[in-house]
Parts: structure tokens; sequence; C-alpha cells
């Protein structure tokens, strides 16, 4: 089996990663440090004898660079495709009338535009196979605004609304989509947060990446369109 992970080097994407290739499975992951990619390369393949990992260097608010890696996973992969995640995003926070001027388009191209050129690229092969899964990670914000959510919150209820139109484009076609919206997680994006909460008052990336192994291993016959995950004492 194999999977294409953007930004799978740290957080959420990462531990996806460590899951899929503790199965043994083929990864094409991308992020824009060719420094963690490589340690991410190392210490992946040593989960499993058969995991194999391919990486990129890629920045997803370029669109020409999304539709490179899009062919070069569909060269790699020989057109096979089981699992995409549409995972990298940025969160900066802030008010609509406060954030810097360029937050808007820079979250929407990093959270929104990768998705939809990736998608764009990688479904026709999907298609031809009759199988396969699209995971789209929202956020809370994709439902909900709340303080500080700003562009953020704007730029993910776009892409759940991407997730829901595709998942009605490609039922047809055997391809499932899946809408993944996490409350607080414990990821790069947290850590300066670390001395001020406890620990377990936030989720662990591990906990979305066990959700997504349960998605991903759900019959034919089911699909699971959205999941909202919350950390207990809910959110912050
Ligand atoms: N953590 C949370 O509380 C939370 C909650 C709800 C939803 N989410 C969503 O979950 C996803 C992952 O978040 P996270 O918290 O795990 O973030 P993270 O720890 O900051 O990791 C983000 C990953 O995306 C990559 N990335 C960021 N910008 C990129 C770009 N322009 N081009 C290529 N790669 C890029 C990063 O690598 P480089 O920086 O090296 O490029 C890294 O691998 C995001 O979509 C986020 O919105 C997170």
């Amino acid at each position: 089996m194999n999977a294409i992970i953007t930004g799978g080097t740290k957080g959420i994407g990462r531990a996806i990663a460590d899951k899929l290739a503790s199965h043994g499975w083929q990864l094409y992951i991308c992020s824009r440090s060719k420094e963690d990619l490589a340690a991410t390369k190392t210490t992946l393949e040593g989960l499993h004898a058969d995991t194999i990992v391919h990486t990129a260097v890629v920045d997803v608010r370029d669109k020409v660079a999304v539709q490179t890696f899009g062919n070069l996973c569909l060269e790699q992969l020989g057109g096979q495709i089981d699992v995409l995640i549409n995972n990298a995003g940025v969160f900066y926070p802030g008010s609509i009338y406060t954030e810097e001027d360029g937050a808007l388009e820079s979250m929407i191209e990093t959270n929104l535009y990768s998705a939809y050129h990736l998608t764009r690229k990688l479904v026709p092969a999907m298609i031809n196979k009759k199988k396969g899964l699209i995971i789209n990670m929202a956020s809370i914000a994709s439902f909900m605004a709340y303080p500080n959510g700003g562009s953020y919150s704007i730029s993910k209820f776009a892409l759940r609304g991407f997730s829901k139109v595709l998942r009605e484009e490609l039922k047809e076609h055997g391809i499932k989509v899946t809408t993944v919206m996490p409350g607080a997680t414990w990821s790069h994006s947290w850590a300066g947060m670390k001395d001020q909460l406890p620990e377990s008052r936030l989720m662990k990336a591990e906990d979305i990446a066990d959700t997504i192994w349960s998605v991903i291993n759900l019959s034919d016959a089911a699909v699971v369109e959205e999941v909202v995950l919350r950390p207990q004492l809910g959110d912050l």
C-alpha cells in the first residue's frame, strides 16, 4: 500500500507517516526542508523492513511546484495511489481586522490551494483504478469561528467545502473522501505552549494518526465522511 502525505515531517503529518511506515507502507512525503525530509526518511525506513520513503522539497504555496510533485508521485508510484493525505497547513493567529496584510492569501494558498492542485493532478489516476482514499486535514476551525481564528478559519471552512464537493463528485468512482477536523493537538505549531499547559490538555498527534488508520482500514462498503476530534477537556 502507498500514501502521499503533504507536510509529512512534523506534527500530525509526521505521526501519520510514522503509523503507515510502521506497517510497511511506501510513502511519498513533502515539506520545505531538505534536512527534515532526509532525517524523516531515515527514521521511517527503520520502522519496517518493507517501508520505502520518497521525499521532495516542495513549497505547497507554489502551484507549479505542487503540480510537479503530483507528476513525480504518479511516476514513482506507477499511477497506483492508495491514499492521498492533504495535510500541510499553517496557522497564523489574528483577527480579520488586525492580522498582517497577506495572511489570508498565505493561508488560502497553503491550506486550500495546495490540496486543490495536488488532488486535481492525482484524481484521474485514482479514477482509473476505481479505488482510493483522499483525506483532507481540516480543523474545528472549519465549522466554528473563535477568537484569533481570523483567516485561518476562512481557509479551513473553504477546505471543508472543497472536501465535501470532492466527496460527492468521487463517490461513484469508488474513491472515498474524508474530512478530518481536529481541535488542539500537540505539534510544532503549539511548541511555545509546552510550559504553560499540562501535556494532557491537548491531543497527541498520534491520536489523529490512530483515527486515520481506522478510517483507512474500513471495508470498501463504508466511508467516514467527517470526523471531529477534541481534547477531552474541550477547546482551549
Ligand atoms: N495542531 C493542531 O492543533 C491542529 C488542529 C487542527 C488542524 N490542524 C491541521 O493539521 C495540519 C498539520 O498541522 P500541525 O499542527 O501538525 O503542523 P506542524 O507541526 O507545523 O507541521 C506542518 C507540516 O506541514 C509542512 N508545511 C507547512 N507549510 C508548508 C509549505 N508551504 N509547503 C510544504 N510544506 C509545508 C511543515 O514542514 P515545513 O515547515 O518544513 O515546510 C510540516 O511538515 C495543518 O493543516 C493544520 O492546520 C492542526
